[in-house]
C-alpha cells in the first residue's frame, strides 16, 4: 500500500502581546514542537503556526502605561517572542500577529457568515463604567469587597478567598482599578453569538470519542450548566477590529484570537506557492487540524471555536491537545517568589535542549500539572544525557578516532543487539506519536543503559591493550557508535541542537527509517564535546538573578 502524506496543521495558543514568553508558555511550544518534528521525521506534511494575540484591554492599557503607541509595542513584543521561540528551536513555519490585514478580513468574513446565518443577536446590557477613564471596565479592572464573605480587594467577577462568582455590580464598595473612582452602571448595546443554537452540534463533537477524556468531562460540566449566549462585542475605546456596520463597537479579543490561526496560515500561504489554503479550511477538508492549548482555555477552544467554525460552514478541529500547568520548585510561577522564569532568562544560564529534555521526560497525553524543579532538571540531564547517551559515544569514539583514523568497521560486533534497538523504534515512535513523551524517554534511557552495559562488558579499554585484537576493538566500538546513532535518532525531535552536533560527529544526517541499517565502512569525525554537564552554580546564578530582578 502506498502511503499518502497526510497534511497536518498544528497550532499553539497565541500568547498575549503584553508580556514576555515564560517557561509556562514554553511547556506548550516545546511539546508541540517535539510532536511536529516527530511527524515531519515520519514524512508527514506538517505546517506549524502561531501568532501573538495582540488585541484587548490589557494590551491597550499596557501600551498606555508605557507611553507608547500600541502598534509599536506589539511590533516590538512580536520581535521578542519570535526570537525566544527560535532560540528554543521551535520550528514555526510562520509566526504572525492577530493585528493583521488577513485577520481583519477573516474575522469580518466569519462574523458576516454567522450574522447571515442568524447566529448573531443584540441586547442592551448594563455594565460598570469608569467616568474618569471614559471606558467600560472589564471584570478584572474592578475591585471591591466580596458580597459573600466580605473579603476586601477582590476582583469584579470572583472572590479569591471564598471562590464565589458574581457580577461586578454586586461587589461592595467597587472601585475602578484604573482611576480609583466608583464606577457607575451604564447601558450599552452588545452583540452576542448564539451558542445555545449549537447544542446538538456540540454534543456530537464532545462525544465523538476523539477528545481527551478529561476534556470531554470538563466540557460536559459546562454543558450541564447550560450553554449561554456569548458577548462578542466591546465598546470603544478598545484595541481591536471594529465590527462591520457598527461604529464604536469592536470584536471582543477572544472572537478574533482563534481566527488568528486561520489568518496566520493564510499569511503563510501568501509567502509560499505550494499550499492550498482552501483545502485546509473548507467544510469537507481532508487535512488534520490540531490545537495545542492549556487547560485554562478549554472553554474557548472546546465550545465557542468549533461552534463559530461550524456556524460559518468551515471545518472544525480534528482534536485539541490539552496540557496542564507548570509550577516552578513546587509553586505557581510568581515574580514575588522568585519563580517567574522567562524564556530569555533561562537561556542566560542553560541551553534550550536541557529544558526541552526535562519537559519531555514529564509529558504525557493526560492533563497533568508539571513541576520544574531545577535540581531535578540538572540531575536528569546530567545522568541521562551526559552520563548515558553522550558518554556512550565519547568512550567508543576515542578508539575509532585514534586507532582507526575515524573508520567504522565493515561489521558490527552484535547484530542481534542492534536489531533489538531497531525493533524498539516502533514502540518509541508510537509513544511520540501519542504524545506520551515521558514513556518514550523512559524507554530510550532503558536502551541507553543496555548499550552502556554492553560496552562495560566488552571493555574495549582492555582490548586496546592486547595484541592482535584490533578488529575486535574496532567492531565493538563500531557497535557502541551505532547504538549511540540509534539513541540520538530517537532523541532528535526532543533535542535538536544535540542532534545537530551529533550529526556532525557521525558525519551522517539522522533519518528515522535509515537506522534500520547500521553505519558501516563509514568515516566519523573527531569527537568534540557534544553536551556540557550542568553545574549547580548555574542554578545558583539563575536563582540569584531572579531575586535581584524582584528587588529592582
Ligand atoms: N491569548 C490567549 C490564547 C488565545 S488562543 C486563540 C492566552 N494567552 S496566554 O499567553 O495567557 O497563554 C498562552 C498559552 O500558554 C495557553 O495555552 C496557556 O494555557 C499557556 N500557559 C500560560 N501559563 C502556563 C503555565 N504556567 N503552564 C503551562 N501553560 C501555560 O491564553
Ligand atoms: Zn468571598
Amino acid at each position: 500500500m502506498t502511503t499518502v502524506a497526510t497534511d497536518i496543521l498544528v497550532t499553539c495558543a497565541l500568547p498575549y502581546a503584553n508580556g514576555s514568553i515564560h517557561l509556562g508558555h514554553m511547556f506548550e511550544h516545546i511539546q508541540a514542537d517535539i510532536w511536529v518534528r516527530y511527524q515531519k521525521l515520519r514524512g508527514k506534511n506538517v505546517y506549524f503556526i502561531c501568532a501573538d494575540d495582540a488585541h484587548g484591554t490589557p494590551v491597550m492599557l499596557k501600551a498606555k502605561a508605557l507611553g507608547m503607541p500600541v502598534e509599536e509595542m506589539i511590533a516590538h513584543i512580536n520581535q521578542e517572542h519570535q526570537a525566544d521561540f527560535s532560540n528554543f528551536e521551535i520550528s514555526y513555519d510562520n509566526y504572525y500577529s492577530t493585528h493583521s490585514q488577513e485577520n481583519h478580513d477573516c474575522s469580518n468574513y466569519i462574523y458576516t457568515r454567522l450574522k447571515d446565518n442568524g447566529f448573531i443577536k443584540t441586547h442592551v446590557i448594563s455594565q460598570l463604567y469608569d467616568t474618569e477613564a471614559g471606558m467600560f471596565l472589564p471584570d478584572r479592572f474592578v475591585q471591591g469587597t466580596c458580597p459573600y464573605c466580605h473579603s476586601i480587594n477582590q476582583y469584579g467577577d470572583h472572590c479569591a478567598v471564598c471562590s464565589a462568582t458574581y457580577s461586578p455590580s454586586e461587589l461592595i464598595n467597587a472601585k475602578s482599578v484604573l482611576s480609583g473612582v466608583t464606577p457607575i452602571l451604564r447601558n450599552s448595546e452588545h452583540f452576542f453569538f448564539d451558542l445555545p443554537k449549537f447544542n446538538n452540534f456540540l454534543q456530537q463533537w464532545i462525544h465523538s470519542g476523539i477528545l481527551q477524556k478529561q476534556v470531554t468531562h470538563k466540557l460536559q460540566e459546562w454543558f450541564h450548566s447550560g450553554l449561554k449566549e456569548w458577548d462578542i462585542s466591546r465598546d470603544a475605546p478598545y484595541f481591536g477590529f471594529e465590527i462591520p456596520n457598527a461604529p464604536g463597537k469592536y470584536f471582543y479579543v477572544w472572537l478574533d484570537a482563534p481566527i488568528g490561526y486561520i489568518a496566520a496560515f493564510k499569511n503563510l500561504c501568501k509567502k509560499r506557492t505550494d499550499i492550498d489554503f482552501e483545502s485546509f479550511w473548507k467544510i469537507d477538508s481532508k487535512t488534520n487540524l490540531y490545537h495545542f492549548i492549556g487547560k485554562d482555555i478549554i472553554y474557548f477552544h472546546g465550545l465557542f471555536w468549533p461552534a463559530m467554525l461550524s456556524g460559518s460552514q468551515l471545518r472544525t478541529p480534528t482534536n485539541l491537545f490539552v496540557h496542564g500547568y507548570v509550577t516552578v520548585n513546587g509553586t505557581k510561577m510568581s515574580k514575588s517568589q522568585g519563580t517567574f522564569i522567562t524564556a530569555k532568562t533561562w537561556l542566560q544560564y542553560f541551553d534550550s535542549d536541557s529544558l526541552r529534555y526535562y519537559y519531555a521526560s514529564k509529558i504525557s497525553s493526560r492533563i497533568e500539572d508539571v513541576d520544574l524543579n531545577l535540581d531535578d532538571m540538572m540531575h536528569r540531564v546530567n545522568s541521562d544525557i551526559v552520563n548515558k547517551v553522550v558518554n556512550l559515544a565519547s568512550r567508543t569514539a576515542s578508539f575509532i578516532n585514534h586507532r582507526f583514523l575515524g573508520q567504522l568497521s565493515a561489521t558490527i560486533a552484535d547484530p542481534n543487539l542492534y536489531q533489538t534497538f531497531v525493533n524498539a523504534s516502533v514502540r518509541i515512535g508510537d509513544a511520540l506519536d501519542k504524545r506520551e513523551f515521558s514513556r518514550a524517554i523512559r524507554d530510550i534511557m532503558a536502551f541507553a543503559d543496555i548499550a552502556n552495559h554492553y560496552i562495560n562488558e566488552q571493555a574495549p579499554w582492555h582490548l586496546a591493550k592486547q595484541k592482535d585484537r584490533d578488529s575486535d576493538l574496532q567492531a565493538i566500538c563500531t557497535m557502541g557508535i551505532n547504538l549511540f546513532y540509534v539513541l540520538i535518532n530517537w532523541l532528535k525531535p526532543v533535542m535538536p541542537a544535540l542532534a545537530r552536533r551529533s550529526e556532525k560527529f557521525l558525519n551522517h544526517s539522522l533519518n528515522w527509517e535509515e537506522i534500520k541499517q547500521p553505519l558501516l565502512n563509514h568515516r566519523i569525525n573527531k569527537f568534540k564535546t557534544l553536551y556540557t554537564r550542568i553545574e549547580s552554580q548555574q542554578i545558583h546564578n539563575l536563582n540569584a538573578s531572579l531575586k535581584t530582578e524582584e528587588t529592582i
